[in-house]
């Protein structure tokens, strides 16, 4: 088996969550994997630094609709740890296309409208940390005792 690797990730809850009242059920299945919650932060997205942060998409026919919907209301801001983090948080929140989405991932049971897909989960560690420095300060990502160590590493 390949060697494996703790990990951060970014991860958005985008607009509409906070108002569906889901911030609860989504991070439950963030919780019950063994992730954990190293950073976290509500905040409303200027346009500048999510066209930095989608900056890869400009050009593409979604990336106006992108910009708008992630720029339109709160999002809640997450630095996600753990063993694999990355791959595991987007095995969580399922394909990005809702189509595509199983039943059981986040995307698959909440999101049923592609550009408005309610969860971003960095796709590679060079995203993770690039987008992690894009939203959190060194000083605002923790680090503290997991007495759970056994059970998730
Ligand atoms: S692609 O098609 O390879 O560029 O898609 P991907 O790299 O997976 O992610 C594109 C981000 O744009 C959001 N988005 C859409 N993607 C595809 N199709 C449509 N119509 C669309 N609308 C929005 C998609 O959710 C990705 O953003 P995040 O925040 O990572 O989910």
């Amino acid at each position: 088996m390949a060697a494996m690797a703790y990990q951060l990730t970014y991860v958005m809850l985008k607009p509409g969550v906070i108002q569906r009242r889901l911030v609860g059920e989504i991070l439950r299945r963030l919780e019950d994997k063994g992730l954990e919650l190293r950073g976290m932060k509500l905040m409303r997205i200027a346009r500048e630094p999510a066209e930095e942060h989608y900056g890869e998409h400009r050009g593409k026919a979604f990336y106006d609709d992108l910009i708008s919907y992630i720029t339109s209301g709160p999002v809640l801001a997450m630095v996600i740890g753990g063993e694999e983090a990355i791959g595991r948080v987007r095995l969580l929140a399922g394909a990005t296309r809702v189509d595509e989405a199983l039943p059981g991932t986040i995307r698959g049971d909440f999101a049923a409208v592609t550009t408005k897909n309610i969860i971003h989960a960095s796709d590679s560690p060079e995203s993770a940390q690039r987008e992690i420095g894009l939203f959190f300060l060194e000083s605002e990502i923790l680090e503290y005792e997991d007495p759970n160590g056994p059970w998730t590493v």
